[in-house]
Parts: C-alpha cells; sequence; structure tokens
C-alpha cells in the first residue's frame, strides 16, 4: 500500500488518532478531515499526513480529497444529537453521501466506525441511526467497492471518553447517583481495535463484513464505577438508580441541564445490554490499561482534553 492514498474523516477523533498512526507507515500519503483542524496538531507532525478543512454539510468541501484516494475511513460520530444536528444526519445521511462519492471516485475499500447493537429497530435513535448506515454501507459493497464495518463496545484508551468524561464527574460529585446500574459492557482498548482496523485495511479477511468488537471481560455499569473508584484512590458514595430513577434523571439532564450528561436517548441504548459472545474479542483488560492514564496524574490530561475543546 505504500504507492496508495487514505483518507479518514473525523480527524480529531479519539479512535482516528489512534488509526492514523498505526496506519501512516503503510501510505503514500494520508489526508485527515476535519471540522477543525487545530484539534488534529497530534498527527500533524508525521511527515506523510496532510490535514484539510471540510464541511460535512456541504459535498463539495470534501469530494476532491476522495481522488485517488484507495482506501476511506469514517470514525464520524456522535453520542446526541441537538436541535440543529441529529443522528440522522450525522451517522446516515452523511455516510450515504460519502459512500456514492466514494464509489464514485473508485475508492477500493471503505472501512466504518459503527457502534456495538446498531439496528434499525434498535431502542435508540444513536443506534437506529447507526443500523441503518450499516445497512446502507453493506447494500452497496461489491467487487469493485468492499466495505468493512465495525461495531465497538465502548472503546477505552488514554483520551477515551468514558473512563476520563466519568473520571471528571466523580471528581465533583461526592454522592453519585448512578442510572442503569446493571447494564453490561464489554470494553475494548483502542489499540486491540486500531489492530482490527488496520488488518481489514491491509488483507481481504474482513471485506464486506460487519463485526461486532469487544474486549476480553464484560462489566456491569456499577463496576466500571467503582473500578474507577480504585484506580484513582477516590472515595463516593454510589446510589444505584432503578428504572424509573434512571428515567427521571435522564429526562432532568435531557431538558433541564445543559451538557447532555445522560439523555433519554443515552438511557434507551443501555436498555440493551453492550456485550455480545460473537464477533472479534480484544485481548487487553482495563485493569492492564487504563490505570496507565487514569492516575492522579490525569490532572494533565484534563488540561489537554479542555484545550482541545472535548
Ligand atoms: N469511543 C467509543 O467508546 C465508541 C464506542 C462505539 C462506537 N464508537 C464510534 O466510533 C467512531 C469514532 O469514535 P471516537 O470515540 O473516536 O469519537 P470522537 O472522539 O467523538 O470522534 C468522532 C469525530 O466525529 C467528528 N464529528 C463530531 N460531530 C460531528 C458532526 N456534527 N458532524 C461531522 N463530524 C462530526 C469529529 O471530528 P472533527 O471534529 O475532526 O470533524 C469527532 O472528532 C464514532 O462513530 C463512534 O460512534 C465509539
Amino acid at each position: 500500500m505504500n504507492d496508495k492514498i487514505l483518507t479518514i474523516f473525523g480527524g480529531s477523533g479519539f479512535i482516528a488518532f489512534e488509526l492514523v498512526y498505526k496506519l501512516s507507515d503503510h501510505f503514500k500519503e494520508i489526508r485527515v478531515l476535519s471540522r477543525n483542524i487545530e484539534k488534529c496538531k497530534q498527527v500533524k507532525v508525521i511527515k506523510n499526513v496532510d490535514l484539510y478543512l471540510y464541511d460535512p454539510s456541504n459535498t463539495s468541501s470534501f469530494t476532491r480529497y476522495l481522488k485517488d484516494s484507495h482506501v476511506v475511513i469514517n470514525t464520524v460520530g456522535i453520542l446526541n444529537e441537538s436541535r440543529k444536528v441529529t443522528f440522522d444526519d450525522v451517522h446516515f445521511n452523511f455516510v450515504k453521501t460519502l459512500v456514492s462519492k466514494s464509489r464514485e471516485n473508485n475508492v477500493a475499500k471503505f472501512i466504518h466506525l459503527s457502534a456495538l447493537n446498531a439496528d434499525v429497530n434498535g431502542p435508540s435513535k444513536y443506534l437506529q441511526s447507526k443500523g441503518k448506515a450499516d445497512d446502507y454501507i453493506s447494500s452497496n459493497n461489491d467487487t469493485k467497492f468492499k466495505t468493512v464495518v465495525f461495531r465497538p463496545s465502548i472503546v477505552f484508551g488514554e483520551c477515551d471518553s468514558f473512563f476520563n468524561r466519568f473520571n471528571r464527574l466523580l471528581k465533583y460529585i461526592p454522592i453519585f447517583p448512578l442510572a442503569c446500574p446493571k447494564s453490561l459492557f464489554s470494553p475494548v482498548y483502542v489499540k486491540d481495535l486500531s489492530n482490527f482496523v488496520v488488518e481489514s485495511v491491509l488483507t481481504s479477511q474482513y471485506d464486506n463484513q460487519i463485526n461486532n468488537v469487544t474486549g476480553p471481560k464484560n462489566y456491569t455499569f456499577l463496576e466500571l464505577i467503582k473500578f474507577i473508584l480504585k484506580v484513582t484512590n477516590t472515595k463516593r458514595i454510589i446510589v444505584p438508580l432503578n428504572y424509573t430513577l434512571s428515567y427521571l434523571q435522564a429526562f432532568v439532564f435531557t431538558y433541564l441541564v445543559p451538557g447532555n450528561i445522560f439523555t433519554l436517548d443515552n438511557l434507551k441504548s443501555l436498555q440493551r445490554d453492550n456485550i455480545t459472545s460473537d464477533g472479534l474479542k480484544g485481548n487487553t483488560t482495563i485493569e492492564e490499561a487504563v490505570p496507565l492514564y487514569l492516575s492522579k496524574k490525569s490532572n494533565k490530561l484534563d488540561t489537554y482534553r479542555k484545550k482541545a475543546g472535548r
């Protein structure tokens, strides 16, 4: 692939960073597309990486970068929609355009980051929009246009949103009400997930497949929160909420508190356990990797993330 071009969308994202690092040795050129290239400074230092500003709502702002691209990776995603930007806009309509323009430009492989439990009939708008996109992508593959979809459970790593976000929240909330404490997750390490993606880029092993990706162990939400407290040596009172109180909390956070901390749509997504027995499994446990970055030293990271606007 050393004479080929890779184009990746959602360049400032946590998973995109890891992929660009891992793939930079394998391509002549990597085009990183972002709505805010200031946030992509970390990858700018790599010799064969070029950053390009684009507007997802303006097709002509990105189609030229698809020209001569051999592989396109889409890592664009949101956890919450707003009045201005819906899940369908970001997860489905944008993907439809990207697939169609990629085909027009003879892209050989289209790789897409979806989410575990993505399903057109799923319980939340998030999962439905992800499922619609996965179905659309898969219905467009053929011998000339290969597609690969990855559906990870929660992904952890130094700049993850799950462990870092809950760590920050736990710092400021001494009595912590926890919605859906029994919901199950199978966290997968970002480097393990990226290894699968890299393999899908370099080989035909995953061509035209949809792959669930999980970690080596399952945990309840409550276990994950207790794990954060243990790693950071923090004492907090956790109050597990039943469904009615979880709903009430999500309602308040959706309509009365700004910041999308926990919305009704998030609550609906949690009605399906984020685990599976099939698909690809990473080896790295949270016990091995999370303490390396979620210790007392994490204050530094907080400052970095704040500066990066994440
Ligand atoms: N992290 C997880 O635990 C996890 C779990 C399951 C699935 N996933 C999926 O994996 C993909 C990558 O996740 P991630 O953790 O790397 O997410 P992330 O750090 O939030 O990155 C997603 C990127 O999407 C772009 N984006 C955000 N809002 C957008 C909008 N309104 N329009 C267009 N682009 C927008 C941003 O890139 P720019 O600002 O650079 O344009 C952002 O950096 C996502 O599709 C996510 O749903 C992640």
